[in-house]
């Protein structure tokens, strides 16, 4: 029988907290620990989950919360073949060197810059990034772009493509950040999305604009997608069902929005609610000449879940196939 592979999780945050808890879901993988950066709720939890603290705060309040420390955040790096790094934008690039130092391998987050690792989403360059030291998973909304338009490019080709991010204005438990009462356009074209697709599909015409909104629950994308065939509808349909992490979702079903989609993941019993496959609404699909437009959702807490599992199979060397179907099979995802 294969070695698991160790796994260990810096920074235990949105992001950080999924993948532990889907880590722990899988046959091959073993959660080395999670790492604190103060005393939260969140750190408390992961101790009552029997999760493996690591700290470099000195004097970390682990007698007075009755937490233990099992190392610092070097053991756990010394002690993990990779380490899933979740700290916030700009944290994550400083702790290459300490990654080097282990000879541990790494993956990063879309707030990273792409000189942080080989740019990676599953489906898409799953094969691309293997042998490479570091992988960055790219954001929520590169994520979700790219999983719809690389399937669209394999059956139709794609010329060119303009989306519109409308983005939610912070996560749901951030009490910090807004907009509260405004639409913010973002003021500079293209926004970094398109870019930002262009290190995993390096190949595709696309220009994104991006707005926020007073909104946590998910981002909606408005896309337009100049084809060079014409596409049906009941094509891109039959198209995005059979693509692995997307799914069609219906207004004739009552889901009219991302706050029916965040009541059907958690009627569906997602773990906290969530819904990593993006969702593209089947009653906004139009075909005009060559031209396909479509909106889809994104649930930003979650559609990096399963990618930051596949990544560190990636990292690891197992095959592409192998890994989406164990990690869709383990998530019960589509
Ligand atoms: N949230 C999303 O919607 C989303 C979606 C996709 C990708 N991402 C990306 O994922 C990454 C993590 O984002 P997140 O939303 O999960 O952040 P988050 O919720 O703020 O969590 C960050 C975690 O890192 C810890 N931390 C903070 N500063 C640190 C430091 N200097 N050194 C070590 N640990 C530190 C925090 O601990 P304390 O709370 O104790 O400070 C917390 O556990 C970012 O690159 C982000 O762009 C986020």
């Amino acid at each position: 029988m294969k070695p698991h592979i160790n796994v260990g999780v810096f920074g235990y945050g949105t992001i950080g907290k999924r993948v532990a808890d889907a880590v722990l879901l899988q046959p091959d993988m073993n959660l080395v620990g999670v790492t604190a950066n103060s005393y939260n709720f969140k750190i408390k939890t992961a101790h009552e989950k029997g999760i493996p603290i690591f700290s470099d705060i000195e004097g970390f309040v682990h007698v007075e919360h009755g937490l233990r420390v099992a190392g610092s955040v070097d053991d756990l790096i010394s002690k993990s073949d990779v380490v899933v790094d979740c700290t916030p934008k700009g944290a994550a690039e400083r702790n290459t060197s300490r990654y080097k130092k282990y000879n541990t391998k790494a993956i990063f987050q879309g707030g990273e810059p792409s000189s942080c690792g080989k740019s990676f989403v599953s489906q898409c360059n799953y094969e691309d990034c293997v042998g490479h030291e570091f992988i960055r998973v790219v954001s929520c909304n590169t994520t979700g772009l790219c999983r719809t338009l690389d399937a669209l490019h394999w059956k139709y080709g794609v010329d060119k493509v303009h989306a519109t991010m409308i983005r939610r204005a912070a996560d749901p438990w951030d009490i910090y950040h807004g907009p509260v009462n405004a639409l913010v356009p973002h003021l500079i074209v293209p926004s970094h999305h398109g870019p930002d697709v262009r290190t995993v599909l390096e190949d595709m015409e696309i220009f994104t604009t991006s707005i926020s909104v007073p909104t946590t629950l998910m981002h909606l994308h408005s896309i337009t997608v100049d084809l060079n065939k014409k596409p049906s509808v009941d094509g891109v349909v039959g198209l995005f069902d059979a693509s692995t992490r997307v799914r069609v979702v219906k207004n004739s079903d009552g889901i009219r929005s991302t706050a029916e989609i965040m009541e059907y993941a958690k009627d569906l019993g997602n773990s906290r609610g969530d819904m990593p496959e993006v969702c593209v609404w089947e009653e906004t699909m139009g075909v005009w000449g060559n031209k396909l437009l479509y909106i889809q959702a994104v649930h930003q807490e979650s559609d990096v879940v399963p990618e930051n599992i596949d990544a560190i199979r990636c990292l690891m060397g197992t095959s592409s196939s192998a890994s989406i179907e164990l990690t869709n099979k383990t998530l019960g995802l589509f």
